[in-house]
């Protein structure tokens, strides 16, 4: 080729990559997104006419709180209290002045009159400066409750949110976060994940809502209008946020942010329709994965970004990258040779906004991008509409401070008490043979051992007060371990031991509890080389089998950690994830039996550390080798959990065996509590598509509904089966149905049905 046509199909191949429209499109773009209220529109486009351009782009730049605020020390070498977040106006002042920059981030829990008074001025300072009365936006990773207030509620993580298969939790969780949060003028919540856990390697793992794809659209989206919906807060409304778009949880070697391998048909798969629900949902914004696809960078993906999300999906509001991630196009993706460059690239692929987070480098560059006429005007505008219709639809023109006379809403009791719920049903026993409940009555006493038995800050994993949290004194005084919630239920009949002294301990005992788990960490601090427990907890497990006792695991992690060799002689092993400031209560009234279990695992748990497969696995993934496994590849599947009753599923009924076109069939299910004490059942309806033209999961959760059953009752489920039901994505992300044999199961009941178009 010569050099100047490969310049040209160069240029044309890296415009197409990152989208260089005309201006008229952009403007035809900006057009269709127009807000449904005139007003607000118009309020936009006067802004937009009278900004000029470095206004502009400081409404497209974000920056992180530690460039003006000294975040401190909590205590003091001696142990006493000491300062923490305090602000330097000096160094915030230049930021809106200057460079009129429109958004900022982040924090650390400090109490709500620090946030109330933080917050006032740096609103009062943007108001100040900014010639057209445009306020500031915040952002906040509040991502279980509001992790970043003192004294605030803190629900489970995620992977426990969605082993309760109940989306009220998840609205609940929502509205929690924004009654909390929104009087602080934390205006925009950096949640909810909408990542899927299919890669227990992955360190944020324990923010994904599990590894279901519908479920984690049904209960993000959950999460996502309870923050957005909540009329608890007026008159401060708060943007979700969905992220991290797309395909973040899945990286090849496991470890955060590296590369992605990951096929159309899968992306469309498992990836697509989590956040597909949350845009459906309404959440206004979208945070950016930070890792790479198949060689091109999310950040630097038109594909992504535009067609996909914008044209596709229907995604209307802002986009925001994440960490420094512009900048990583050029440091470490390396498709940049420059910071400008890099700066070109994401906005060019679909960035509205960039969290810089530490510099205002990306406001220059940008800046001067326009004036070279490297980048439109037009296109800067439409990012620009879309960040201050987010102002205008969140009421900040009329309500740009945060208010101080409701401060008794952060913690209150009936925020707690949703969180203790949350996390009663969001914990799984995966086995018992016959050692739990452990009646407080019938106990002459338990021994209590573990790392992690008397710690609070496991129980909350990271991002909680603290993005890791790594000290105790941080955590509330009367935030419970799993060992004080005990000495709640068990008085002194509850012993503490240790290794040394545990056979001596385990004279007269009816069990021993071990309390495994792992240290809080968040994002790259948590990359493992190897799944499996660390040994020093595995001898613990095996010193407490060999006592002949009957040994109960608690696992409180954020991903399965393999424990294979000690499983088999664990007579009771409980899954509580990372269940929050009230996990321990509701893990002792498990263990004690005041609770009956009734979460169901949001992931599947494996059994070695090299070998990991989903329940909705292909049937080619096992098939063919059957006969030289041990068939014990897995510890647990999604959906395994044990209550203290029983139910019994039977009488499975079917409307039709045939049906065609639009029409849709009825399927139900009777189910009985067949044992003496009230639980709860979450029952989840699988579709299993029998012969595909593109291969097909062996089944996949198309329903699921959770009810209380008292002893004795039954009731019949019902699931409405549609052609919607029976479609599957294809590579190019559109749908198909095919004709042949399907069958639905639920609970073990199993029936057969055909369709045609
Ligand atoms: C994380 C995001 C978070 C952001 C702001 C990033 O490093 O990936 O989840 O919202 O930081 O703290
Ligand atoms: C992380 C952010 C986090 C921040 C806390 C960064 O390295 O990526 O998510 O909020 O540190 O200082």
């Amino acid at each position: 080729m010569k050099p100047v046509v490969l310049a040209i199909a160069l240029f044309l191949a890296h415009s197409t990559l990152l989208g260089q429209l005309k201006p008229s499109e952009y403007l035809k773009r900006m057009e269709a997104e127009k807000m449904a209220d005139p007003a607000g529109e118009k309020k936009v486009r006067d802004l937009l006419k009278a900004m000029t351009l470095e206004e502009k782009v400081g409404q497209m730049t974000q920056l992180t709180h530690t460039v003006w605020v000294d975040e401190g020390v909590p205590f003091l070498a001696n142990g006493d209290p000491g300062q923490v977040f305090s602000l330097d106006t000096n160094k915030f002042i230049p930021l809106v002045r200057d460079l009129h920059i429109g958004s900022f981030l982040n924090g650390i829990a400090v109490p709500p009159q620090k946030w109330y008074d933080y917050i006032t001025t740096l609103q009062r300072i943007t108001l100040r400066y900014n010639r057209h009365g445009i306020p500031m936006i915040y952002g906040m990773d509040h991502m279980h409750g509001v992790n970043y207030i003192e004294g605030g509620t803190i629900f489970p993580h995620n992977i426990n949110l969605a082993s309760t298969f109940d989306p009220r939790f998840a609205y609940r969780m929502g509205q929690v976060t924004s009654t909390e949060s929104a009087d602080l003028g934390h205006h925009w919540i950096f949640a909810p994940v909408y990542d899927i856990g299919r890669n227990p390697r992955f360190p944020r793992f324990y923010e994904t809502l599990g590894e279901d794809p519908f479920l984690a659209g049904m209960m993000g989206a959950a999460i996502a209008k309870g923050i957005q919906e909540n009329k608890e807060a007026l008159p401060f409304k708060q943007a979700a946020t969905a992220k991290h778009y797309l395909g973040y949880s899945d990286p090849k070697s496991g470890w955060d942010r590296s590369p992605a391998e990951i096929s159309d048909q899968t992306l469309f798969e498992f990836h697509v329709p989590s956040f597909a629900a949350g845009i459906q949902a309404g959440v206004k914004t979208v945070m950016i994965n930070s890792g790479e696809i198949n060689s091109i960078p999310v950040h630097a993906s038109y594909r992504l970004l535009t067609t996909l999300l914008r044209d596709e999906l229907g995604f209307k509001g802002v986009t925001v990258t994440d960490w420094q991630d512009i900048m990583r196009l050029h440091d470490t993706h390396k498709t940049a040779d420059s910071q400008k460059e890099a700066v070109y690239q994401g906005i060019m692929a679909g960035v509205d906004m960039s969290m810089t987070p530490y510099t205002t480098d990306f406001h220059r560059h940008l800046v001067e991008l326009v004036k070279e006429g490297r980048i439109p005007m037009a296109r800067i505008d439409l990012s620009v509409a879309r960040i201050l219709r987010l102002k205008v639809d969140l009421g900040l023109f009329e309500n740009p401070y945060p208010r101080n006379d409701r401060f008794d809403r952060v913690g209150a009791p009936a925020h707690r008490q949703s969180a203790l719920e949350t996390a009663r049903e969001s914990l799984v026993l995966l086995k018992n043979e016959g050692v739990l409940p452990l009646e407080p009555g019938k106990v002459n006493k338990i021994v209590v051992t573990g790392p992690y038995a008397n710690m609070k800050r496991n129980l909350a994993g990271g991002w909680s007060l603290r993005w890791i949290p790594t000290d105790d004194r941080l955590f509330p005084a009367d935030m419970p371990t799993v060992w004080t919630a005990l000495q709640q239920v068990y008085g002194k009949k509850a012993v503490m031991a240790r290794e040394e002294n545990l056979s001596d301990a385990a004279q007269g005992a009816d069990a021993i509890i071990v309390v495994a788990g792992e240290l809080p960490y968040s994002e790259g601090s948590g990359n493992v080389y190897d799944l499996t427990l660390d040994e020093s907890q595995l001898r613990l497990i095996r010193a407490a089998q060999a006592t002949g006792k009957p040994v109960v695991v608690i696992m409180v992690a954020g991903r399965p950690r393999v424990v294979r060799e000690v499983y088999p002689a664990t007579r009771a092993f409980l899954w509580a994830g990372l269940p929050g400031f009230e996990g321990a209560t509701a893990i002792a009234e498990v263990i004690s039996g005041a609770v009956n279990p009734s979460g169901k695992l949001s992931f599947s748990y494996p059994n070695y550390p090299g070998m990991y497969y989903t329940y909705d696995h292909k049937y080619h993934d096992l098939d063919i080798f059957r006969n030289f496994t041990d068939n014990k590849t897995m510890m647990a599947f999604f959906g395994d959990g044990l209550s203290y009753t029983t139910f019994r599923y039977d009488e499975l009924k079917i409307s039709g065996t045939e049906f065609s076109g639009n029409q849709s069939i009825k399927v139900s299910v009777k189910v009985t509590n067949t044992g003496s004490r009230a639980g709860k059942e979450a029952v989840l309806w699988y579709l299993t598509d029998e012969y595909a033209s593109v291969t097909r999961p062996v089944k996949q959760l198309k329903h699921f509904e959770k009810q209380e059953l008292a002893p004795g009752q039954s009731r019949v489920f019902e699931f409405e089966i549609a052609p919607q039901h029976l479609s599957f994505p294809v590579a190019d992300g559109s749908r198909k149905l095919e004709d042949g044999y399907f069958r639905v199961s639920v609970g073990g009941q199993e029936a057969r049905f055909q369709y045609r178009k």
